[in-house]
């Protein structure tokens, strides 16, 4: 892979990474149109990340696909598909992790421990790899997406890193690889989270500004569904994820939702 980076950046192209975990929907292809747009050469990279898994986690179970991934990437107009075996990215004696404070104590990262660091760490080694000018990253996992801008930053590492649009189905659920853990019946119900931050950008946009008077009409809201067990449900400032106690400037509204198997976030930022 990076022979092959070399020799595109030899001749002039302009490198657009997508790292994936595979099992590609939707989502992912926009992530790839977005790369198309910006990047001559598109490398998407499939690698289920043991790393950023936490023990008793979907590791093993995480789902897989990858004839139907590679006929995906081709239709979209993807030039690379990078697939790296888990023990060529991480031989026994691995010893190096990358791990970006402050922003990752919160949200995901407090019922995920570890999981920040095996995405920062995952990342810089696709990035070593690939030699990408920019890659692209989806608003769906907003706090990924900022945790990876900053480490960019604080690193100086030379990535453009763009983050696209989450693409949702028709009833406003987040596409996600792992909404194929849920029952008939917890699909039905998995609607509530958007409906949920669709309740609290009405009500901040009715005047609403008190976080904790949103937070409970959207808690409300999804436990009338009967198998949701709510993780989190936050408002949070963009700039450091602290919780806010009042909403002005912009926020993120987050939500974290177990159904039987599947753990599903999903997110809105508020322009107040
Ligand atoms: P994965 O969950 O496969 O997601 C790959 C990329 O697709 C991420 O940037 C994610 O935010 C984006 N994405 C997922 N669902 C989306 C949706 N509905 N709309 C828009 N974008 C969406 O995120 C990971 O893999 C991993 O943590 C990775 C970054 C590859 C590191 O291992």
């Amino acid at each position: 892979m990076q022979r092959t980076a070399d020799a595109l950046r030899a001749a002039g192209r302009r490198i657009g990474l997508v790292p994936t975990m595979g099992y590609l929907h939707e989502g992912h292809v926009s992530l790839i149109r977005q790369a198309r747009k910006h990047a001559d050469e598109v490398v998407v990279s499939i690698f289920v990340n043991p790393k950023q898994f936490g023990p008793g986690e979907d590791y093993q179970g995480y789902p897989r696909d990858l004839d139907r991934d590679l006929r995906l990437i081709r239709e979209t107009g993807g030039d690379i598909v990078f697939i790296p075996a888990p023990e060529e990215m991480y031989p026994v004696d691995f010893t190096t992790s990358v791990h970006v404070e402050g922003l990752t104590g919160g949200l995901c990262g407090a019922s995920r421990p570890g999981h920040f660091r095996g995405v920062t760490t995952v990342v810089t080694k696709l990035f070593a790899a690939v030699k990408p000018h920019l890659a692209v990253f989806g608003q769906k996992d907003a706090q990924q997406a900022l945790v990876i801008r900053r480490m960019v930053r604080d690193l100086n590492l030379d990535v453009e890193v763009l983050i696209a649009p989450t693409v949702r189905e028709p009833d406003g659920l987040a596409m996600s690889s792992r909404n194929v853990y849920l029952t008939p019946e917890e699909r039905l119900q998995a609607a509530a989270l958007y409906q949920a931050l669709c309740l609290a950008r009405q009500m901040a946009g009715a005047g609403e500004r008190d976080a904790q008077n949103i937070i409970r009409k959207m808690r409300d809201l999804i436990s009338e569904r009967p198998d949701a067990r709510i993780d989190y449900v936050s408002i949070v400032d963009t700039g450091g994820l602290k919780p806010v106690d009042r909403l002005s400037g912009e926020v993120l509204v987050a939500v974290a939702i177990r159904f039987g198997r599947a753990r599903l976030i999903d997110n809105v930022i508020l322009n107040l």
